[in-house]
């Protein structure tokens, strides 16, 4: 399986993630679907799920630059729910008890590999077809 780098360790903030792209990969290196990856970090342990929350699956966890961490959490922008950085569990909110999807990483020479065999790094940062200025499409609870 091949590993592409997705960026240093040292990129990806403590008090925060770092969104990127990775791409579906085919037998004749094309791709078509862009799927945004948070990538979190604490001290030298870093995970990575893909950017959608366990209440809503349609709504991401960010707003465009990587989801929001709090008291050691990840927080989802829509209606606040809570994951721990390490498990992916929701800790508090709507889907409390449920996990966020992960996405198979591994750190060498304090760089970030994406091992997916289905998928290849696309970019950093989020999908750029991605519609910011609608909030995801549905109507949270704040009537955004
Ligand atoms: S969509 Fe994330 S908590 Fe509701």
């Amino acid at each position: 399986m091949s590993a592409d780098a997705i960026a240093p360790v040292e990129e990806i903030p403590t008090d925060g993630t770092l969104l990127f792209t990775m791409r579906t990969r085919d037998g004749d290196g094309a791709t078509d679907e862009a799927i945004e990856v948070v990538l979190s970090r604490r001290d030298d342990n870093v995970v990575a799920y893909r950017n959608y929350c366990k209440h809503w699956t349609d709504v991401r966890l960010d707003k465009g630059s990587g989801a929001a961490v709090r008291d050691d959490e990840l927080v989802c922008q829509r209606h606040g729910a809570t994951f721990d950085r390490e498990s992916g569990v929701c800790t508090f909110g709507p889907c409390e008890g449920a996990v966020l999807d992960n996405v198979d990483i591994r750190v060498a020479d304090e760089t970030v590999y994406l091992v997916e065999e289905e998928f290849e790094f696309g970019s950093l940062g989020g999908d750029e077809s991605r519609d910011l200025s609608s909030g995801g499409g549905r109507i949270g609870f704040d009537g955004v």
